[in-house]
């Protein structure tokens, strides 16, 4: 089932949550600082034993003080035009991520609208593609988290172009 929530990702009750991370995994600021400040100094130490992250690939770990088990760091591309394989990488990060989850036996996750933000990649194609990548997932419960208002209505544009329902 694909659900739409609004607010803030740190606040949900989910098995795994997906960070919209950078290749350093060295926190930062929007969603990446909102879930380390949430989860404690222990994420970062988490993050610094697995060393960096390709953009398009996700690592996992622990959630610590997060209400969610697990976090799963996804890099997305920083959008450059659309011209340097951004579209490729983002739908990589939405695989990535679902891999790790059903790897770690997780029966939902929460997405944030990844690289929409310092990373500058267009929201409504953003959208498409996070419904495009998760609609035939096998994880019973996979959520989109939009923290901008504005996105909740193109996650609706985008499922209803393609059929499908967002609960
Ligand atoms: N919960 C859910 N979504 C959030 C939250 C939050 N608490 N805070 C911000 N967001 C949303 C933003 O509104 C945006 O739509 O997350 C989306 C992604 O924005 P960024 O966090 O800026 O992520 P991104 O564009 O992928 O850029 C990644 O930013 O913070 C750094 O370390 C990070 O360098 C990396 C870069």
């Amino acid at each position: 089932m694909l659900m739409l929530v609004g607010g803030d990702i740190t606040k949900l009750e989910v098995d795994a949550i997906v960070n919209a991370a950078n290749a350093a995994l060295s926190g930062g600021g929007g969603v990446d600082g909102a879930i380390h400040a949430a989860a404690g100094p222990e994420l970062l130490a988490a993050c610094r034993a697995l060393g960096s992250c390709e953009p398009g690939d996700a690592k996992i770990t622990p959630g610590f003080a997060l209400l969610a088990k697990h976090v799963i760091h996804a890099v997305g591309p920083v959008w450059r035009g659309g011209d340097y394989e951004e579209e490729r990488l983002l739908r990589s990060c939405y695989r990535r991520a679902l891999e790790l989850a059903i790897e770690a036996g997780a029966q939902s996750i929460a997405f944030p609208c990844i690289s929409t933000g310092a990373y500058r990649f267009p929201r409504p194609l953003a959208a498409a593609i996070a419904i495009d990548e998760t609609r035939h997932s096998t994880l019973p419960r996979i959520v989109f988290c939009c923290f901008d208002p504005g996105d909740i209505r193109l996650y609706r544009r985008s499922a209803d172009t393609v059929g499908v329902q967002l609960h």
